[in-house]
Order: structure tokens, then C-alpha cells, then sequence
């Protein structure tokens, strides 16, 4: 159930409105609920029942360290695709050892960091990189623990940009090579097999392409059987789709229901792991605004709100429909249709367009742009310099600032002057 709900005409987070949040740490802002947070990991976590499958978060979903470490403290493991966020799974007290590193391009640095921290797994995406695992591995003595991410040619039917599970995406390995990796792996001294994973895409909103490509994982793995490679860990990947609209969305329970049945259909008692970052984050968080002002043409209505692309840029990248409910329910107002702008010169600066409304520039001038809680702070940018808006969690009544908003001064820190190469 959301945490953002109307009590009388108030919008509230948990049980503080979020016109208090805004009065206190202005906007844009990101509001995150704990109590959702917390839930949506127990959903999934106990979804598969006494199989007890493990949980590793998706920190590229919400990488905030405060999100990080509630996942942490909830027992939580961790997907993570870059350097930059095993030092934050690090930072929040997250356990390396629960922790998988997934992507096609770690970075030999990024290797050796997750070495030396203990990783659980690193998710093979090619034969060179089973190369660079191996000559770092060597080098500093370790043997390193593997997966193989397979690509299993399978459609997640989803928006392009997130598919990532069909023949010609550059992720995972195709299963002959993935065969000739394994044999590989067994063979080398520097590894060691950990198990088998894919993630075929995000925002999926059918279970069927999860679970055909989980059978031909399944299929894959009695063929390395037979080949005298035993694979007993198998991680499925994230990719659960959430509600933003009205999509028909299975349930979580749904989701480990299915991929229980098709284990136990085959009587197979692998060990499972998933990586959630959506279902967990989304739909515990919004984006707040304040309209700034309502621009009329002949043509269209323009809500302008001080929250823009550069704050959360799904809308214009997925060309994502997101909610935008006011903070106050203004029943007594005309409704009328709107695009909700930001004020950044680019066409594609939306949070959401053919709204319709009842708002109006007053005392209540909030909008909530809703499901923001995943792949919202973590993509925004300083484009225009504009500084990154803050984040705030929630907690039944009280909340507190787990990101502070940039300053301009942020903006600039970095940046130098060398007047003898602008001298004339
Ligand atoms: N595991 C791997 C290897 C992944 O690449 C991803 C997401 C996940 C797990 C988590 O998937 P989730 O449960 O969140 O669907 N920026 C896009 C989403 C990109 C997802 C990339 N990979 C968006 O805003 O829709």
C-alpha cells in the first residue's frame, strides 16, 4: 500500500503531510517513506516462503546511504554495478560478502576493490573479463568468485532503453560461450564458481518472459551437469515492474509464486537469489514540486514547477508516465488539463504532460510526482546548474534529511581557473 495518502484533503507521507516536509527543506525535494521501504523488502523477502531465497537490493535503483544501510540492518544483501557503490554498501554497513557486482565494463581498479573487500560474486559479462579476473586475481592472490550472467535471448517486453535480456543487448554471454566460460572457470585456479545469474530487463510487467528464461537457465545448468560443472547458486536478476499508471503489474507474491512453481515443477532445489531495486524503491518515494507558475497559450495549459529533468528525468527518457497528485485535494477548483514543465531550456524538461488538474498558484502550490523512489535522485544531474535536490526519509511522524540540497557552491567546487591558458 502507498505511504502517500490523502487524510481529509492533506497529502501525507507515513504520518507527516508532506506540505510540513517542504516548508522545512523547500523544493524540489525527494521523499522517501521507511515504513514502504521496509515493507516492499519484506514482501519480497518472504515471497518464496520456506525456500528462503536471498535478497540483494539494487543500490543503482536508490543509492542513498541511508536506504542502503535500512536494507543493510533488514538483512539485505547487494547488487551493485560500480566501484562507487561498493563504497557506498561499504560505507553503510552493508556486507561485502552479501554483496554481487554486476556490469560489461568493470574497470580492473573496480576489480581489485571488490576483491580485496570480499565480494560474493563477480558477474562474469564476457571472456576478457574472465581474463582481467584472472591476472588480477593472481596478482593478489586471491581466488575469485564467479558467476557467469547469461544472456538468454528472452524478450522482457519492456521500454528498449531497459531491455537487456535479448540476443543482440550487450549484456551477459550467450550459452555457448557461457559453456566454454564455465569450462574455463572450473579449470582456473583463480576462480572459483559461485553460480549462474541473469537479469533480462526492468519494469517488467509479465512473469512470463522471467520464467522461460529461468527454465533455460535451468536447462543450461543440467548441460553443465552432464559436463561435470555443478551450479547451485542461481540468481534471477531484478527487474519486477511496479504500477505507475495502470499497467497490469503482477504482485510480488505473484512474481515468487511463479518462479517457485517453475522449481519445483522440476523438482530443483538450487539456491535463488533475486535483485530488486524498483519494487522495493519506487513506490516508497516521491519528488515534490512547487508551481511556480501557470502559463496559459492557446494551444496548452503549463504548470511550471521548480522540479525539472534534471531532478528526475524518467519522464523524458522512457518517455515514463508518472503520477502528479497536488498536496492539497482543492476540490473547489476547475479542473483543467496541463503539462507539468520545469523551467530548463530543453522541450523534453516534463514531468508529465495532459494532467489533469485542479491546482492553482496559492497558499497550497505543492505537486507530488509519484513512484520516484527508484532511478529518480540517482539519475538526476546538475544540467542548467541547477544543484541536486535534497532527500528526506520518513518515519511515522517524524523525518529527517538524509541528503542535503547542493549549493551552487557545490557546483563549482571543483572547477578551476588556468589563467594562462585563457590568457590572450
Ligand atoms: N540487477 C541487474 C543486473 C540490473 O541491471 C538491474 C537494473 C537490477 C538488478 C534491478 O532491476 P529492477 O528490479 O530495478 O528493475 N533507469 C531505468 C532502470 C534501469 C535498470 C537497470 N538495471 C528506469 O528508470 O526505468
Amino acid at each position: 500500500m502507498t505511504p502517500f495518502r490523502y487524510r481529509d484533503n492533506l497529502l501525507f507521507a507515513d504520518d507527516v503531510p508532506v506540505d510540513a516536509i517542504a516548508y522545512a527543506v523547500g523544493t524540489p525535494c525527494y521523499v522517501y517513506s521507511r515504513t514502504a521501504l521496509e515493507e516492499n523488502y519484506m514482501a519480497i523477502k518472504n515471497g518464496f516462503g520456506d525456500r528462503n531465497a536471498s535478497v540483494f537490493y539494487s543500490v543503482k535503483a536508490n543509492s542513498n546511504l541511508a536506504v542502503i544501510a535500512l536494507m543493510a540492518k533488514l538483512g539485505s544483501g547487494f547488487d551493485i554495478v560500480s566501484g562507487g557503490e561498493l563504497l557506498r554498501v561499504l560505507r553503510a554497513g552493508g556486507n561485502p560478502n552479501k554483496t554481487i557486482f554486476s556490469g560489461v565494463g568493470k574497470s580492473e581498479d573496480e576489480i581489485r576493490f571488490a576483491l580485496q573487500s570480499g565480494i560474493f560474486s563477480l558477474n562474469l559479462e564476457s571472456e576478457a573479463e574472465l581474463d582481467r579476473i584472472c591476472t588480477i586475481a593472481r596478482e593478489l592472490e586471491i581466488t575469485a568468485p564467479v558467476s557467469v550472467r547469461v544472456n538468454p535471448d528472452i524478450d522482457a517486453k519492456t521500454h528498449p532503453h531497459i531491455s537487456t535480456g535479448m540476443r543482440e543487448a550487450k549484456f551477459g554471454v550467450p550459452l555457448d560461450q557461457a559453456k566454454k566460460l564455465y569450462a574455463r572457470a572450473q579449470s582456473a585456479e583463480c576462480l572459483r564458481i559461485v553460480g549462474i545469474a541473469m537479469h533480462i530487463g526492468s519494469q517488467i510487467t509479465a512473469i512470463s518472459p522471467i520464467i522461460d528464461a529461468l527454465e533455460i537457465l535451468l536447462d543450461f545448468t543440467d548441460e553443465l551437469k552432464d559436463a561435470g560443472i555443478v551450479i547451485d547458486h542461481l540468481d534471477l536478476g531484478g527487474g519486477l515492474g511496479v504500477r505507475y499508471r495502470a499497467e497490469n503489474v503482477p504482485t510480488v507474491q505473484q512474481y515468487c509464486d511463479a518462479i517457485t512453481e517453475a522449481l519445483e515443477r522440476r523438482n530443483c532445489k538450487i539456491n535463488l537469489s533475486v535483485e530488486p531495486g524498483r519494487s522495493i524503491a519506487a513506490p516508497a518515494g516521491i519528488l515534490l514540486c512547487r508551481i511556480e507558475l501557470i502559463k496559459h497559450t492557446d494551444e496548452k495549459n503549463f504548470a511550471v514547477v521548480d522540479g525539472a529533468m534534471n531532478d528526475l528525468i524518467r519522464p523524458v527518457l522512457y518517455n515514463a508516465w508518472m503520477d502528479i497528485i497536488p498536496s492539497v485535494r482543492n476540490d473547489h477548483l476547475p479542473e483543467s488539463v496541463y503539462d507539468v514543465v520545469g523551467p530548463i531550456c530543453e522541450s523534453g524538461d516534463y514531468l508529465g504532460k495532459d494532467r489533469k488538474l485542479k491546482i492553482d498558484t496559492g497558499a497550497s502550490n505543492l505537486l507530488a510526482v509519484c513512484g520516484a523512489g527508484a532511478y529518480g535522485a540517482v539519475m538526476s544531474s546538475n544540467y542548467n546548474s541547477r544543484p541536486k535536490p535534497p532527500e528526506v526519509m520518513v518515519f511515522g511522524d517524524h523525518f529527517k534529511i538524509i541528503r542535503e540540497r547542493e549549493s551552487i557552491d557545490d557546483l563549482i567546487a571543483l572547477e578551476s581557473i588556468p589563467q594562462d591558458l585563457i590568457q590572450f
